[in-house]
């Protein structure tokens, strides 16, 4: 149906019918108009697999929904850095949801991963906004080339649980447009999104469900949106109020309550009954565009989405350590396999993204056929490792080559709905962990978690392979990774640091009551590490191999530009040891010049590449303004700030062995306002300030300054021209009138100043 046809639709609608479309039928359906012709649609979560529910519906994962495949969860996608991928796994998830007549799935979610203490972490995909950004534009066109749409979430600066329905997140202008936005604006501008959710949370005290600013502003009139925006399950606080906004759809229904009030305010005289009518036409839109290309008949295979589950896993997942090439394991030799998560693996995270997986492949079970001997461990249920647990796991230790100890968070660790008060595993497999270390020197630690975690152990054992949280066929990929049947190739999304107490949101997360403040800025993650050159557990970027790979041979198409050009940056890699393997090549852009305040590096590109032993590949890259530019917040808008920048290539933010040096000139020009408060450094950086400035400099200098030979020798010692100037540039203006001797009269400065705001 074109857009004339749905305007014409409306016209034929009461203002009760109409504002009825603005909200939910039930949990999970829009609303029909069946004498018009309008159909009920559904939407599910999501984002990692269905959870389609029926009559029992909840919105936090407690009921059962059908049965259905669960792929890995963000946290795990993001480490593979591979956008083909996920849009392959997108591109599944849609074809499932064609298969079960769904209009929507409700997702990716593309909160920044600001504490390792949010519940949702691992729904979520990084500390990055531009890593964030490209996974989740890749799904989402992964999953709506299937004619499905999805709906990014949770827009936004929701990345704390805690008080997540009536907390206020306040950020300034800089921080939300450098880190908590770009994730969505990436993926709005390069895939549109047929839906957008809003978040629980008010940001700098406005619901995100009445925030005109968020929903209208910013989302449409400047990234360009076109699709629905809904509200989070019972994010919406006053409806009109989000009509006004650009809210369109309130999830889930209000069972007639918000529609009645929004026909009263219409009658009233309070709502413009236009913007009802644009709601409608911006939800009728995709719900036309699904029916009208629905596919029911196309199948779901789910035995191939298992394996195709099992492929993406194993590209997630992070090798952190390695000593003595302890992996790849030897198929013939003995190994135990230690920790229930072994024999039971937690490969998703709980509440409204939680997968009624149709079946699940377990380490143990995937290792059938291999000298592997199971012990438990530890009971996940119990939260304790009994004496004779761990008798049992140190005998196996002992009788094996290798120990493989299966561990990392059970699930009432990290959840929706609340957040983690400390970034520990569970004491009794710390415990077990390192009584095993110290039956057999050859340990090897395998983590499910969706977030760091402390690794007090770190020293005494190995190995370390970071699954997260791998989805329904963990199990299988983590032996073909750990006997190397796959190489592994995922790379930290976020850093790992020592302790919790390191973060750089520790003293503000959470806020007091229900405000919290982003305090810290735009020093998110390595944003922070880096600036403060801390030692972290593990940078972010880093992952190992059982290759090597070196990079080389950087070229920059240009050593000099404008903000306004593009640049091409190229490099070549080589896999330099014995296996085929993947290697992730970053880009990071570090401004070395200037006065602003700003990370020393920051992620503007990367590429995963395959590589056979021996094989060089160039890899290149695409820069342009915003890869240098900071949000400025006088003008309101991206600004590069001219000077020398460092381009900077590597398979880790930590290990960047390629750097170039380019020089990039400004094309816009800050607004510019002198007074008499303005001090003498930044009128003498300015050129066309100079130019009337610059004879008054020297007037003031030979006032202020004896020569040299005038002073006596106790002057000589205590102040010199350099001393002079040092001290007098951070003079006011006004400053002329006393400490010039009067030799500027008060007229002559009051001219100047003129002169100064107009040339
Ligand atoms: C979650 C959303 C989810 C919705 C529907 C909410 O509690 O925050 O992510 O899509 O429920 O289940």
């Amino acid at each position: 149906m074109d857009k004339k046809d749905i305007k014409a639709l409306i016209a034929q609608m009461t203002l009760e019918e109409k504002a009825g479309l603005c909200s939910g039928d039930d949990f999970w359906h829009t609303k029909a108009v069946e004498r018009l012709g309008i159909p009920r649609t559904m939407v599910s979560d999501g984002p990692h697999g269905l959870r389609k529910q029926d009559e029992k519906a909840d919105h936090l994962g407690v009921n059962d929904s059908i049965k259905a495949v669960c792929f890995p969860a963000a946290s795990a996608t993001a480490a593979s850095f591979d956008k083909e991928m996920i849009g392959r796994m997108g591109q599944a998830i849609g074809d499932s949801c064609q298969h079960e007549k769904l209009s929507v799935v409700l997702g990716p979610a593309v909160n920044i991963k600001r504490s390792p203490l949010c519940g949702r972490n691992f729904e979520y995909f990084s500390e990055d906004p531009y890593l964030t950004g490209k996974m989740a534009a890749a799904y989402i066109n992964g999953v709506q080339s299937k004619n499905v749409g999805t709906s990014i979430k949770h827009f936004a600066l929701n990345s704390q649980e805690h008080r997540r329905m009536s907390s206020t997140s306040d950020a300034d202008e800089r921080t939300i447009r450098e880190i908590y936005f770009p994730g969505f604006e990436i993926a709005v501008k390069e895939s549109q999104p047929w839906t957008v959710m809003c978040s629980y949370n008010r940001i700098n005290g406005t619901f995100a469900s009445e925030n005109r600013w968020l929903l209208t502003d910013v989302l449409r009139n400047e990234w360009g949106f076109e699709g629905y925006v809904m509200s989070d399950w019972g994010a919406t606080a006053r409806r009109p109020e989000g009509i006004e906004a650009g809210m369109d759809l309130e999830m889930p229904s209000s069972y007639g309550t918000n529609d009645k009030k929004i026909v009263e305010a219409v009658k009233a005289g309070k709502l413009d009954e236009k913007l009802v009518d644009l709601c409608v036409e911006r939800i009728l839109n995709i719900v036309f565009r699904y029916t009208e290309n629905a596919k029911p008949d196309t199948p779901w295979n789910m035995e191939a989405q298992h394996e195709l589950s099992a492929a993406i896993a194993a590209e997630c997942m992070v090798l952190l350590k390695n000593e003595d090439a302890i992996l790849p394991l030897n198929k013939e030799d003995a190994v135990a396999f230690i920790g229930e998560f072994a024999m039971k693996p937690r490969f998703q995270g709980g509440g409204s993204s939680h997968i009624n997986s149709f079946k699940t492949t377990s380490a143990v079970e995937a290792a059938q056929g291999l000298n592997v001997q199971y012990a438990q461990g530890y009971d996940v249920a119990k939260d304790e490792a009994t004496d004779a647990m761990i008798a049992e796991a140190v005998q196996a230790a002992k009788a094996a080559k290798v120990a493989v100890v299966f561990a990392g968070l059970p699930d009432n660790y990290e959840s929706e709905g609340y957040d983690r008060t400390h970034m520990r595993m569970p004491a009794c497999q710390n415990k077990l962990i390192e009584a095993v270390a110290a039956a057999n020197p050859n340990t090897v630690v395998v983590l499910h978690n969706g977030s760091p975690v402390e690794m007090p152990w770190i020293n005494q054992v190995k190995g370390v392979l970071e699954a997260y949280l791998g989805g329904q066929a963990v199990g299988k990929a983590t032996v073909q990774v750990l006997y190397g049947d796959v190489n592994p190739s995922g790379h930290l999304p976020e850093t790992f640091p020592i302790k919790l107490q390191d973060n750089p949101s520790y003293l503000y997360y959470g806020g007091e009551g229900n405000r919290t403040e982003y305090r810290e800025g735009v020093f998110v993650g390595y944003r922070y590490y880096d600036k403060k050159d801390m030692e972290v557990l593990f940078p972010f970027g880093f992952g190992l191999s059982y290759t090597t790979f070196e990079y080389s041979n950087l070229r920059v198409s240009k050593d000099a530009i404008q903000d306004t050009d593009t640049l091409t940056v190229t490099a070549t890699v080589k896999n330099t040891g014995k296996r085929a393997g993947k290697t992730v090549a970053q880009l990071y852009v570090g401004g070395l010049e200037g006065d602003w305040i700003r990370p020393v590096r920051e992620l503007k590109g990367f590429e995963k590449i395959a590589l056979e032993p021996g094989e060089c590949k160039d890899v290149s890259f695409t820069l342009d303004k915003r890869s240098f530019a900071i949000w400025n917040e006088q003008i309101h808008d991206w600004y590069v700030p001219g000077g020398k920048y460092e381009i900077a290539v590597g398979d880790c933010s930590r290990c960047l062995p390629l750097r170039a040096e380019i020089a990039v000139t400004s094309t816009t020009e800050l607004p510019r306002h002198y007074d008499m408060n303005s001090i003498f450094l930044d009128i003498m950086a300015d050129p066309k300030a100079m130019a009337v400035f610059g004879p008054y400099v020297n007037k003031l200098m030979a006032a202020f300054m004896p020569k040299d030979e005038e002073k006596s020798e106790a002057e000589k010692g205590a102040i010199n021209d350099e001393m002079g100037m040092a001290m007098m540039k951070y003079m006011p203006l006004r400053s002329l009138i006393s400490f010039g001797m009067g030799q500027v009269p008060p007229e002559a400065l009051e001219q100047m100043l003129s002169a100064l705001n107009n040339n």
